[in-house]
């Protein structure tokens, strides 16, 4: 992406997801992963030091994550171009990073003229209680990645960045079937008006801590074991219980979610991320008492395993 045509190398952080196809999936996962592309180089995300919000906040050494970027500059040097890394690892498992971690990464990228990528395909438009998670995680990215949230149902994504790098690109370089479609840029837009003219990032803030408390309570029942998050994203990590294996508690919990206890509602819940961990995104336009009932609702479902 840099003008530098010698610059052949990226950077990507472990874990990620950036998509399937391409070099969206080149650079999704680990190079543990099967068919990788060279020209995708790995290093570290944190995950042991944020696995459970117990440790939010915490003093956390990160001088390994500078060495491991240190090592790769010194052994490829101006050959790597530019790095992508997602605000927290969605599809990972939910990993939400200390603010410095990012820090990391964006000096780094700086000092040597490489491009910093923030996929927020995922985060943008409020879910992790800021408009943007680049402003939460206090960066100034070259190129933001957005989608989901950005048509608040309807099927569009962008990336906005550097004008100087983006005039480099040929002539319908970027051009597809649907690019610049009017539907999906009115959708855009109209959801731009409704975070401008309602309360919706207030209502974001307070439900926030009303997930945070009513998910920490779900440790109470052994059957979750972390919990994870930021604004209106969780993730929970589940427990073996008895003779189940915590994946199987996963698949589980959506199961019995989806069906609901007799006589009661049920709870629409993806299936799990990374093996044995759910993610819990509800709508940021829910009001408290929705939240508050859902939760208790959860708690009820997720114990019902203990039976
Ligand atoms: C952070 C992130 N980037 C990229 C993608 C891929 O988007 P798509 O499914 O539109 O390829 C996803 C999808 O879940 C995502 O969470």
């Amino acid at each position: 992406m840099s003008r530098d045509g010698n610059r052949d190398l990226i950077i990507a952080t472990r874990h990620g997801f950036h998509g399937k196809k391409g070099l969206a999936g080149a650079v999704t996962g680990s190079e543990k992963d099967k068919d990788r592309d060279p020209r995708v180089k790995f290093v570290s995300f944190p995950m042991e030091e944020c696995d459970d919000m117990t440790k939010y906040g915490q003093d956390v050494d990160l001088s390994g994550y500078q060495d491991e970027l240190d090592a790769l500059w010194k052994e490829f040097g101006s050959r790597l171009n530019c790095l992508i890394t997602e605000p927290y690892l969605g599809g990972g498992g939910s990993y939400h990073p200390p603010v410095a971690y990012m820090k990391i990464l964006e000096a780094f990228c700086n000092e040597h003229d490489i491009l910093l990528i923030f996929d927020e395909v995922q985060a943008n438009f409020g879910r992790t209680g800021c408009m943007y998670a680049f402003e939460k995680y206090e960066i100034t990215p070259d190129f933001v990645c957005m989608g989901k949230g950005l048509g608040n149902g309807v099927p569009v994504s962008a990336t906005v960045g550097r004008g100087d790098i983006m005039r480099n690109m040929g002539y319908g370089a970027t051009s597809d079937t649907w690019s610049a479609n009017p539907l999906a840029c009115a959708s855009v837009l109209a959801t731009l008006d409704e975070f401008e003219n309602s309360d919706v990032m207030e209502n974001t803030s307070k439900l926030s801590k009303i997930f945070f408390e009513g998910l920490k309570k779900l440790k109470e029942t052994k059957v979750i074991s972390k919990v994870r998050g930021e604004g209106m994203v969780f993730g929970i990590e589940c427990a073996d219980v008895g003779n189940l294996k915590s994946t199987d508690v996963a698949n589980k919990i959506v199961e019995t979610c989806y069906l609901g206890l007799p006589g009661e509602d049920g709870i629409h819940l993806l299936g799990p991320l990374a093996g044995n961990v759910l993610r819990v995104s509800p709508p940021m336009t829910m009001t408290e008492q929705e939240a508050r009932v859902s939760l208790e609702l959860f708690y009820k479902f997720i114990n019902s395993l203990n039976n």
